[in-house]
């Protein structure tokens, strides 16, 4: 039972309420370990699809996260779906997300495939009425994703994409040093987030991999999410590495998608920033990042400076000199609990108590539109126009 305004409500009611019924499923009430009727809308039963690298950070967040019930575990290698099932404890275990849907109730999904499944299981899973949370990108392309989202729309469903980057009290900082005006007003913002590129899985390199919607789509999201919503955009992108050798193909493969990339950004407020990405670009603090001291994001005004220190999936600080303290500080040293991997857990939040996210769909279908329209700006040597905006500031 769960009390709005005083009134004692049911599981359903409630979640009917919060506008965030999808699946009969959901009605159910939910048993504590001890056997004691807990409140049933506090816990959300999930469908974790794709048992692979990430799911190896997902679930040990998710097997202890308040508002998680998980529910069943899919992979197409059935030995990694068992692998997953028995270590976390997940009831059901499937390998197709035909058997996934048709299987043990949930409310929500989440995605972890590769990232060229995105787009076509994440329609199935709405279209089975349920809640998704993608890993990155959301869809395949611009259009396939403003299609998913539409459907969410249609359906009463929700639906979020990775990264979980609005999160970090690091973005807090600086997005309320922007709203304060503390850098007067912005001109120039530059991103970068690189490493050797990943040896596991051939999908990063082929058509609709690379670098852009692996690595770039951390800082095009915070970029776009501290400094607004993106007019216009030029590329130049290229394959650096034109054959790799990863684990899970027998011959080296050939690259097919970029492997580096530069994308030049005018944001609707005026500032000019940069991202670049790459799977070439030696990096002694690995795929990990663990122990990145230096900025990968600073941005420049008229009356300041700032810098976050560390990769924005996971930043250590965030330094500031303005007109009115000339002398660079540290701030935002404290991560606050927030971790990379907690979108899933956040959203489950957000579906059981009816709080809100930072993250959200529109965000993440704007990220998609830049990283289409710099492959359309490489292809076609053109300044590309954006038609996607989000909700900005992301914070007040
Ligand atoms: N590995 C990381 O550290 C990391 C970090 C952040 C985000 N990501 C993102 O997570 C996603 C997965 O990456 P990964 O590194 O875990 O890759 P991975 O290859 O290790 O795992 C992907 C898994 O999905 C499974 N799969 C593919 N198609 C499927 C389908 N149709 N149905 C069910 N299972 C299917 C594969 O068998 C594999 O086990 C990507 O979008 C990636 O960008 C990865």
């Amino acid at each position: 039972m769960e009390s709005t305004n005083g009134k004692t409500l049911s599981r359903h009611d409630f979640l009917q309420r919060m506008g965030v019924v999808g699946a009969a499923s959901i009605i159910a009430p939910f048993m504590s370990d001890a056997g004691i009727e807990t409140s049933a809308a506090s816990r959300v039963k999930i469908g974790v699809i794709g048992c692979g690298s990430v799911s190896t950070q997902y679930l040990p967040h998710l097997s202890k996260a308040e508002h998680v019930e998980l529910v069943s575990a899919c992979d197409i290698i059935p030995d990694r779906a068992r692998a997953a099932a028995d270590k976390y404890g997940i009831p059901n275990q499937y390998t197709s997300i035909e058997q996934l849907l048709s299987g043990a109730p949930f409310d929500l999904m989440v995605n972890l495939t590769d990232m060229q499944e995105h787009g076509r299981l994440n329609k199935l899973a709405l279209q089975a009425g349920k809640h998704v949370w993608s890993e990155k990108p959301m869809a395949n392309s611009y259009p396939e994703g403003k299609a998913l989202l539409e459907l969410a729309k249609k359906r009463s469903l929700k639906l979020w994409g990775a990264p979980a980057v609005v999160n970090s009290p690091q973005f807090a900082f600086m997005a309320k040093a922007i709203n304060e005006e503390k850098l007067g007003k912005i001109a120039a913002a530059h991103a970068h987030y690189g490493h050797l590129g990943p040896h596991w899985s051939a999908f990063f390199y082929e058509k609709g991999g690379g670098s852009m919607p692996d690595l770039a789509v951390y800082n095009l999201a915070t970029l776009t999410g501290l400094l607004g919503p993106v007019r216009s955009v030029v590329a130049m992108l290229n394959i650096i590495t034109p054959s790799r050798k990863v684990d899970n193909r027998q011959s080296p493969i050939n690259v097919e998608a970029e492997d580096n990339a530069m994308i030049l950004m005018e944001h609707v407020s005026g500032t000019l920033s940069h991202v670049q990405s790459g799977f070439n670009y030696f990096d002694p603090y690995g795929h990990e990042g663990s122990g990145q001291t230096k900025p990968t994001i600073s941005m420049w005004g008229t009356k300041g400076n700032m810098h976050l220190i560390g990769y924005d999936w996971a930043p250590a600080a965030v330094e500031m000199a303005t007109l009115d303290h000339e002398k660079t500080e540290r701030y935002a040293t404290d991560a606050k609990g927030y971790v990379w991997q907690e979108g899933a857990s956040v959203v489950a939040r957000s579906l059981a108590t009816g709080s809100d996210t930072l993250i959200a769909a529109e965000h993440s279908l704007h990220v998609l539109e830049l990283i289409g329209a710099a492959r359309e700006s490489q292809a076609s040597g053109k300044r590309i126009t954006i038609e996607s905006r989000f909700k900005w500031p992301v914070l007040r």
